[in-house]
């Protein structure tokens, strides 16, 4: 097993006050509770307000991480924010994080990973401070689906919700915890398979992206499907194998919240029984790069992952890109 250089520190998260149940769907489009429970899992979704933006949800799970963390924004030396709707399309929403933190010495940069894009920014973490670029890297999974989802759309729009979560990577304080393994995957071949067709250099803001509605997420849902059970399925087996692990060694599976029925299938793959599964799909919906350290934080403040947990990550998303992480916590 490799020794852990890394460790993650301190959890947060901020979820929307406001709710939108399946109730609020069926008043909105053709659809009905019955159908998005069965189909998705999903009850309801946070949906944030004019205030809620990225980079201000952000800073509310932040400051959480850096309590926990013992340190104060000066001490932060990069933040990596995982999003796919961020605030603005320039800067980057960790440039306004960094701003509203107060975060004065921290370089500030965004991933687009889609759904993955946690992991993925763990990982860039990970690399940062051991190559001593870094001591202190806030790692953020942030979005704000709400404001690229066609809620005229009823595939897409019952499945997204906003909200944020983090967490500090810094090397380790003790070798028996930290992270024991990664695992990166990217096919670009499929990306037209859950996309934003404009509002980029491709198909810029003109009318034509108003009246076709290209600004907003569009998806094969049936193929994104079977893509995520493939690749969560192989990000368990390499990320494990890395890390010289089975299924029996992990103690909490936290797999990306998109669809109870590919988190059941992931599971099943991985060996793992459902009680080590954490599921929250049925209360937020799919939040894409913030799904997994909203659970992070959920499953740290509710004692199922304590000092000593083995925990497995896996995310799938836009891209395709997919990922999984091993933590000894
Ligand atoms: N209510 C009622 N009926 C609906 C709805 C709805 N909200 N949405 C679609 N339907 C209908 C379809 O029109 C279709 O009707 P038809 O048979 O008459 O043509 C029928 O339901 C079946 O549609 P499918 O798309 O085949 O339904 P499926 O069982 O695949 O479920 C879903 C759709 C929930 C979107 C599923 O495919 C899914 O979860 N896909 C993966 C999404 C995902 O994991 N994304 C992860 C990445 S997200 C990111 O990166 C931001």
């Amino acid at each position: 097993m490799k020794r852990p250089l890394v460790e993650l520190v301190g959890t947060g998260r901020y979820t929307p006050t406001k709710v939108l149940t399946n109730a609020d769907f069926e008043r909105m489009v053709d659809t009905s509770d019955e159908w998005i429970v069965e189909r998705t899992g999903i009850r309801e979704r946070h949906i944030s307000g004019p205030t809620e933006t990225v980079a201000a949800m952000s800073k509310f799970a932040a400051v959480q991480v850096l309590e926990q963390a013992g340190i104060g924004p000066l001490d932060i030396d990069a933040i990596v924010m995982g999003t796919a709707s961020p605030d603005r399309l320039l800067p980057s929403s960790a440039c306004d994080l960094q701003a509203l933190l107060g975060a004065d010495n921290a370089a500030a940069f965004d991933i687009q990973a889609a759904c993955s894009g946690f992991l993925y920014g763990l990982t860039v973490a990970e690399g940062l401070v051991t190559a001593g670029t870094a001591r202190h890297v806030l790692v953020i999974g942030a979005e704000r689906l709400s404001t690229i989802t066609d809620y005229t759309d009823r595939s897409t729009c019952i499945l997204f919700g906003d909200g944020a979560g983090a967490t500090l990577v810094r090397a380790v304080s003790d070798g028996r915890r930290g992270i024991l393994a990664s695992y990166l995957k990217t096919d670009g071949r499929l990306a037209e398979l859950l996309y934003r067709p404009g509002g980029g250099g491709c198909h810029p803001p003109d009318e034509r992206l108003l009246a076709d509605r290209g600004y907003f997420i569009k998806m094969a849902g049936r193929e994104v499907f079977k893509a995520a059970v493939r690749s969560m399925a192989d990000a368990c087996d390499q990320a494990l194998s890395q890390a010289g692990l089975t299924a029996r060694d992990v103690d909490v599976l936290i797999p990306h919240q998109a669809n109870i029925r590919i988190i059941e299938a992931t599971a099943k793959h991985a060996g793992m029984p459902m009680d080590k599964v954490y599921v929250n799909v049925d209360r937020y919906g799919n939040t894409s790069a913030a799904s997994i350290p909203i659970a992070l934080d959920e499953c740290v403040r509710e004692g199922r992952i304590r000092e000593g947990s083995t925990v497995l990550m896996v995310a799938f998303g836009g891209g395709f890109t997919w990922a999984a992480m091993v933590v000894r916590w």
